[in-house]
């Protein structure tokens, strides 16, 4: 037996998508969208700042996006990457060649994030013969079994253990919360990693796995010399450093990749959320040597590399190069700092606002002396902004992180307005 109809598809969403596992769908039925401007169902406008979580890089339905999208799935949607030739997926794989730093040139491609750091962990193994891996407290990199083993939040974790063995953790890099460096970074975190290597592991580590900026942490920004020291660590260890790039990546920071602002070569980078701009696509990029450690049949992926979403991918490339966008992510990110650093000389409740790009957190505490976090008030903040049609996300390790992740086509104007808007909220939840 069916059940019964619902009077209107926003009605079905809330009764029949599980939704248990959220912590609060916004009350926003969404009917499109354009740039950073998002509308509802009933015509009114919000300006979203959050970007699906910072996924949608070149703005809403971008038209040179959507126009490669449709030609491409007027051609075919789809025949099986790992079948057949595709030419769209060539000339993707190729332009993610180009663009990303070092010697990494070889992509398999993934849907999402967790399935493209699921696989990196696979060929770092198949490629060192070592099973275990080095991981950040506080890092995120997915929901699945294997990128849940690697992520340091244990509310992230629950409900999805036992989890795969042999994977340490080394304290997160945090400017202001590190738990060696304390306030004021001395590097010591980086150092730690060869203790982690020491005392932790049995030796047989496969790879290092970290974001650059630790974005579902609450944006936090590692020291300007962290993956440097690191990366000489690993190296004399013989240890493969995975970089996971799915928030960072293409111009969210203000360069093509977060690890860019460091100087330092990964061995394997994650990708996926701006890829495409909002098509399902993820994939680990590799140098040769090391993607050809896969065995003939070992990794596959039946819709993995679709090609509406590689073409999406590709008309994504070219807006964010013709358009400047990590340029204009690079310039309003700092515009949005210093504008937000502003705020907080009225707003004590702002304990500290860091970011890279527009990839931006404001971190809300009870005082600035106790530093303890303020994550009721975030949820209320983020309500208030809606209210007056501000669309932000909160995260960060405590809940307490106002996030600020627009699609990079955002203009100065509009950011202006969202910082009126947040000092509004913060003044009307105060
Ligand atoms: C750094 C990082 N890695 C991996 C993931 C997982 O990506 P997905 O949700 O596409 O599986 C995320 C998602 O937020 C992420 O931020």
């Amino acid at each position: 037996m069916g059940v019964a109809g619902t009077t209107t598809a926003a009605d079905a969403f809330l009764r029949y998508v599980n939704l248990s596992s959220v912590a609060g769908v916004e009350p926003i039925a969404v009917d499109h969208g354009s740039g950073a401007e998002l509308w509802d169902v009933d015509g009114r406008r919000y300006l979203d700042c959050f970007a699906g979580i910072s996924v949608v890089s070149t703005g809403h339905s971008h038209p040179r996006v959507v126009a490669a999208a449709r030609e491409q799935m007027e051609r075919f949607i789809h025949c099986g990457t790992y079948l057949y030739q595709v030419p769209v997926v060539g000339t993707l794989a190729e332009r993610l060649a180009q663009v990303t730093p070092g010697r990494l040139e070889k992509t398999f491609f993934s849907n999402s994030g967790a399935e493209a750091v699921e696989g990196a962990m696979r060929l770092a193994r198949a490629y060192s013969g070592k099973t275990e891996f080095i991981a950040l407290e506080t890092g995120f990199h997915g929901r699945t079994n294997a990128t849940l083993a690697v992520t340091g939040n244990r509310k992230r974790k629950h409900h999805g253990g036992p989890y795969l063995g042999g994977v340490a953790f080394a304290p997160a890099p945090h400017p202001t919360r590190c738990r060696v460096c304390g306030g004021g970074c001395t590097l010591r975190c980086a150092d730690a990693v060869e203790d982690v290597i020491n005392y932790q592991t049995s030796g047989n580590v496969a790879a290092f796995i970290a974001e650059p900026v630790l974005g579902e942490a609450g944006i936090v920004v590692p020291h300007p010399e962290y993956f440097a020291r690191v990366k000489e660590i690993l190296d004399r260890h013989g240890i493969l450093f995975i970089v996971d790039e799915v928030q960072t990546g293409f111009g969210r920071t203000g360069r093509m990749f977060g690890i860019e602002h460091y100087g330092v070569e990964p061995d394997i980078m994650t990708v996926a959320k701006g890829i495409a701009s909002g098509f399902p696509l993820g994939g680990f990029i590799a140098r040769p040597e090391i993607a050809e450690s896969f065995q003939p049949g070992e990794h596959l992926s039946t819709f993995g590399g679709n090609p509406v979403a590689c073409a999406a991918a590709v008309a994504t490339l070219d807006v964010i190069a013709d358009e400047s966008l990590c340029e204009n992510s690079a310039r309003l990110g700092e515009w949005m700092l210093g504008h937000l650093e502003q705020l907080g000389a009225t707003h004590p409740v702002i304990g500290e606002v860091r970011g890279k790009g527009l990839m931006i957190g404001v971190e809300l505490v009870e005082s600035r002396e106790s530093m303890a976090p303020a994550a009721q008030r975030a949820v209320q903040v983020r309500a208030a902004c809606r209210e007056r049609g501000l669309i932000v996300g909160i995260g960060g390790f405590f809940g307490n992180v106002v996030r600020i992740q627009p699609p990079l086509v955002i203009t100065e104007a509009q950011l202006d307005s969202a910082v009126g808007v947040l000092d509004e909220a913060l003044r009307a939840t105060a």
